[in-house]
């Protein structure tokens, strides 16, 4: 059952010439984390603020649980926020800013209690409960604003970038915290952040928007195996994926794709366009999956390239190849040897690219 469903969502500011969601459908399963991600200025929080109330859609209906809320007040619409700013009141204990919004309703004082307790238990926060927010580290007022939405036991969570003020590792902490609460409550969430490692790990759906316009929808592995367009494949991954351009040409019934100084074979490649003329295609592969090595009764495909850099991670190396092809990067183990200078050779295992029409850009 879907439980938050945006139907054609359409947000025009005023003075604005173009809209910032031009037309937007968007349903979300009863549960699911649901993952809103795509580059800054792409309509993320404007979309999570229209479900939260806090902006007005210009047309379209938005219902959680069945409900048309469109019209309603935020706090009408059984859902909890949590912001990039923790917006804690300053005042309060950290038990006051969790229980203040449980206060509101009325509930009796051992129901706030119990509930309170409960959320600071799993989060962490029992020895600060007397403590006000000042005399907390980030991490811990984060805890607190997370705290302050559980309690709330609300139909749909919605947060914000939540994390982007925290340093890397209590990013990663938190982000753990967070996939740890949504595994136990099963609350229907929707989270908004351009981290693609964030989208990646806490999504049972990721949402893919750019410019007020969705790409594509799907788990993270579908994603990253099969992006809809050159712009989601570019996005997810770390270094981003390689594009090489080329052409689509046949060689009877079989096509090639033939770009700078290589031609990787496609096989019959039935989806593909009829054979004809040669036609623009962009080549896609992920830098983990180039290989300074041929493996063995394969059909790799070389491409000659001098390294221009090395970026050392620990574990892994980090090559950038500059070949006819265009630049490559290459991600291998800390033990390959290239150094800057080298001539080496990248293999290529034709079944690990990506094939996306040169013009269009959308995936073949
Ligand atoms: N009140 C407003 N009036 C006019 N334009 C606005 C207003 N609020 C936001 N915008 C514009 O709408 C677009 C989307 O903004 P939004 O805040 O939704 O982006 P975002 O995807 O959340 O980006 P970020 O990752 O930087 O937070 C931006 O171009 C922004 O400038
Ligand atoms: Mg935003």
């Amino acid at each position: 059952m879907s439980e938050l469903e945006l139907q054609g969502i359409r947000k025009l500011y005023e003075g604005v010439a173009r809209p910032v969601i031009p037309d937007l459908d968007l349903s979300i399963g009863s549960g699911q984390m649901a993952v809103l991600v795509g580059p800054s200025g792409c309509g993320k929080s404007t979309t999570l603020r229209m479900v939260a109330g806090l902006e007005e859609p210009t047309a379209g209906t938005i219902k959680i649980g069945g409900r048309d809320v469109t019209h309603l007040q935020p706090a009408e619409r059984d859902i909890a926020m949590v912001f990039q700013g923790y917006a804690l009141y300053p005042h309060m204990s950290v038990f006051e800013n969790m229980a203040f919004g449980l206060r509101i309703k009325h509930l009796p004082e051992a129901e706030i209690r119990a509930r309170v307790n409960a959320a600071a238990d799993s989060l962490g926060l029992t020895a600060y409960l007397e403590r006000r927010p000042k005399a907390l580290s980030g991490g811990q007022r984060q805890r607190v604003a997370i705290g302050r939405a559980i309690v709330r036991e609300p139909k749909v969570f919605l947060f914000d970038e939540p994390l982007s003020n925290l340093d890397a590792k209590l990013r990663g902490d938190m982000r753990r915290e967070i996939a740890r609460i949504h595994q136990a409550s099963k609350t229907t969430s929707m989270y908004v952040t351009h981290d693609q490692i964030e989208a990646m790990t806490l999504a049972d759906v990721i949402v893919v928007l750019r410019d007020g316009v969705v790409q594509q929808i799907g788990s993270p592995v579908e994603i990253y195996e099969n992006p809809a367009n050159r712009f989601v494949a570019g996005f997810f991954g770390t270094p981003s994926m390689n594009f090489l351009a080329a052409d689509l040409i046949a060689h009877g019934d079989r096509r090639a794709a033939r770009g700078g100084g290589f031609e990787i074979p496609l096989g019959d490649a039935p989806t593909l366009r009829p054979a004809g003329e040669s036609d623009k295609i962009v080549v896609g592969i992920r830098p983990e999956r180039l290989s300074l090595t041929r493996r063995e009764a394969a059909a790799d495909v070389a491409l000659a390239g001098s390294v221009a850099m090395r970026e050392v991670l620990g574990a892994e190396v980090v090559l950038h190849v500059e070949s006819a092809a265009g630049a490559l990067t290459v991600r291998t183990d800390a033990g390959a040897a290239p150094r800057p200078g080298d001539q080496i050779q990248v293999w290529v295992d034709p079944a690990a690219i990506h094939l996306f029409d040169g013009e269009t850009e959308l995936r073949l």
